[in-house]
């Protein structure tokens, strides 16, 4: 034992982080190989941004399960969507940062429950940062609607 009391429940949330880590991952790197493919530079740049972000956090669960002495999943739970027009990506993104948010609100409460607050506060440090990529994937969106093609245009390069 590495000193703290093993919760297998803690270990199954952030296994569960993990896994929807590698899904996010999986979705921004795909998005950004897609967009750089037509031309569209700049959001690739912020796909690829985000999905190093993503990476970091998949780091920093994995950290902390070995710790507690559990096994880091390696699996997303999802697989990612391709092919998509740039309003259904930031669609599909949106939905895996609220999907995320959600979840880690859910965690951190239960790691408080679990008296483990290391754990509850990497998921409310992951929560953050979720938020602010809701936040500038829900901008880009409400810009590209409002706008259209003169704001698709800026993205390009
Ligand atoms: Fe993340
Ligand atoms: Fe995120």
């Amino acid at each position: 034992m590495k000193g703290e009391p093993m919760s297998q429940k803690v270990i199954d949330l952030l296994n569960q982080g993990r896994a929807r880590e590698l899904t996010a991952i999986t979705q921004y790197m795909a998005q950004h190989y897609e967009l750089e493919d037509a031309d569209f530079g700049k959001l690739a740049g912020k796909l690829k941004e985000v999905g190093i972000a993503e990476m970091k956090h998949a780091e920093k669960l994995a950290e902390r399960i070995l710790f507690l002495n559990g096994e880091p999943t390696s699996k997303p739970d999802g697989v990612a969507k391709k092919g998509q027009e740039i309003a259904e990506m930031l669609k599909t993104d949106i939905g895996l940062e609220t999907e995320a948010i959600r979840m880690y609100n859910e965690a951190a409460l239960t790691c408080a429950a679990e008296k483990d607050q290391i754990s509850k506060g990497l998921f409310e440090e992951l929560l953050k940062e979720e938020e602010g990529h809701l936040d500038e994937f829900q901008n880009i969106k409400d810009h590209v609607e409002k706008l259209g093609a003169s704001y698709l245009a800026t993205l390009t390069g």
